[in-house]
């Protein structure tokens, strides 16, 4: 039996941060000042107030999913099947400026799809965004995907006809196949890949599994126990779906990536394994940037997106922007989309959110393309 539960601190002997930085196998939801919201085994949740911090239980999982994760609720948001067909339906209407790859396979050997949109191959100018490192995170799928659509229907016009003259942009929706399809057909809450570990147990975090400091924090976050879901993995770049990732940044060499995931409404930059900043030039270009986001998006539907530093928000080693900006130097950004927290949803967005979080998320993507491809040749 498994709750999903309000954690809050009950004074200065358990405060919330220790929690982050304890190796407890939680799986952390949401982080705010005063509270967190998390998915625990009732074991679990006796253990946390046995260590003094209160608790306070949202719902029981089981009924939680019955009331929310109904058939409805999957109507709007895209499969790995017709992810495909939309995909392979944009590349092949629009040969001319998009073509779409098999960049590797999952562990359950589904392709994991590229479309590269631009006039011509051998730029030097190309950007990546990419969704759905995270299963249940089905938001972060249609967001870049829309991004790949949209691109294409303003190819003729002006700033995207220019940008495709100039370089590529690589759009990749669903990195964890294997995890979408089970939260379609099993756990509508799965967070992993659907690797088979070797205390039986599944799956891998695609999320730890970079190899940029890979491995180099035990924390609830971040975390060497197979069963838990921020499981690392036996090694770096252990995952295939990772691997996929890890070989096209090494191949088109990006400018600039950005990865989407739910939920919280955050804008994050490395790094993500230790509380210290990157270095000048690199940290306010990627501040005041992610800033213009906040304030773009914030311009749309009045939503805020919170700026901080990924560690801020709790601790991980082997996450993809570390491993993008570590090991490249590339300015990465990790998105958290809507909702804001899990009263509004938490992973199960209602697909009638889907529109405005992709109007909102819009002008902040093309914002960060322009930022990238439009910049004078001399800077
Ligand atoms: N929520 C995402 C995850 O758990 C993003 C993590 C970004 N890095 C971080 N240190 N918070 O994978
Ligand atoms: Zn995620």
């Amino acid at each position: 039996m498994s709750v999903i539960a309000k954690v809050t601190s009950s004074g200065p002997q358990a405060p919330l941060s220790q929690l982050l930085l304890a190796p407890l196998g939680l799986d952390i939801w949401e982080v705010k000042a005063d509270h967190l919201v998390l998915q625990a085994t009732e074991a679990q949740a006796e253990r946390l107030e046995h260590m003094g911090y209160s608790i306070e239980q949202l719902h029981e999982t089981e009924s939680y999913l019955s009331a929310f994760a109904t058939d409805d609720a999957v109507t709007g948001y895209h499969s790995a099947a017709s992810l495909e067909a939309d995909l392979r339906r944009l590349a092949t209407d629009n040969p001319e400026i998009a073509e779409l790859h098999e960049i590797g396979r999952s562990v359950e050997n589904r392709p994991i799809w590229a479309l590269r949109l631009g006039q011509r191959r051998g730029s030097t100018l190309k950007m990546a965004f990419l969704g759905c490192h995270h299963a249940r995170e089905w938001i972060s799928v249609e967001v870049p995907y829309l991004l790949a659509e949209y691109l294409v229907t303003h190819a003729a016009t002006d700033p995207v006809q220019h940008w495709f003259q100039e370089g590529e942009i690589w759009v990749a929706p669903m990195v964890n196949p294997d995890g979408h399809e089970y939260t379609r057909t099993h756990n509508r809450l799965w967070r992993k890949n659907r690797r088979r570990n070797p205390d039986g147990s599944m799956g891998v975090d695609p999320n730890r599994n970079y190899g940029y400091m890979w491995g180099t924090l035990d924390v609830s976050t971040s975390s060497h126990v197979p069963r838990d879901d921020t499981y690392v993995g036996p090694r770096a770049f252990s995952e295939p779906e990772v691997q996929a990732v890890r070989n096209l940044v090494a191949r088109e060499l990006f400018a600039g990536v950005l990865t989407y995931h739910s939920y919280s409404q955050l804008i994050l930059f490395p790094w993500g394994y230790t509380s210290k900043p990157i270095a000048d030039p690199d940290h306010h270009e990627m501040q005041d940037l992610a800033n213009d986001m906040q304030r773009i998006i914030r311009g749309v539907h009045g939503e805020t997106y919170t700026v901080e530093q990924s560690s801020q928000l709790y601790p991980t080693a082997g996450d993809t922007t570390d491993w993008t900006y570590g090991e490249y130097g590339i300015p990465s950004f990790t998105i958290e989309l809507r909702p804001q927290t899990q009263a509004e949803g938490g992973f199960i967005l209602p697909s009638s959110q889907i529109q405005p979080t992709w109007e909102e998320n819009r002008p902040a993507a093309l914002r960060f393309i322009s930022h990238i491809f439009d910049k004078p040749a001399d800077a």
